[in-house]
């Protein structure tokens, strides 16, 4: 009675070692995709957070704003190059120098696929989009 209560107190306690080592990770790098390291290697998260508005919108809001539009990546990387004025509200989003067109793009697809991430919508026409540049 005593050992098998040691035994599986053990190997409790390994289970929830094992889950805590390797699948924790796992599951934090699957909800953070490339796209969130290259807007804070960009420091747009010094304006932007992924589900709420801090200087500017949150991204997530933008991805519903532009869900379904055709010209949605082009628009975000247009914005994202050029600023953005009056669209949001009073504060406008300075042009972005340091971030090269090819960036641009990655950040505006990535910030379109927060839409699907949000569970609105798992047949958004903007997962066909997102991988296909
Ligand atoms: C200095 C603060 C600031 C920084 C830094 C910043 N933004 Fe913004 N961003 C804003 C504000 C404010 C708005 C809303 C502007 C408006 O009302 O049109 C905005 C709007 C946007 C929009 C929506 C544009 C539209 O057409 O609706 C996108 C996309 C965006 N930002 C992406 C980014 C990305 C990507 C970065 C990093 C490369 C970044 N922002 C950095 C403040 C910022």
């Amino acid at each position: 009675m005593n050992s098998f209560f040691i035994r599986s107190s053990f190997s409790l306690v390994g289970l929830v070692l094992l889950t805590a080592a390797c699948c924790a990770p796992a599951r934090m790098a699957a909800a953070q995709p490339v796209g969130l390291g290259l807007a804070q290697a960009n420091n747009c998260v010094a304006c932007h957070q992924v589900d709420r508005k801090v200087v500017g919108p949150a991204f997530s809001a933008i991805a519903e704003r532009f869900a379904g539009q055709p010209e949605a990546v082009d628009a975000l990387v247009h914005g994202i190059l050029n600023g953005s004025r009056n669209k949001w509200g009073p504060v406008p989003m300075p042009r972005q120098v340091h971030v090269d067109p090819d960036e641009a793009r990655a950040l505006a697809q990535w910030i379109l696929s927060l839409y699907k991430h949000r569970g609105d919508s798992p047949d958004s026409p903007l997962a066909n989009n997102r991988e296909s540049k």
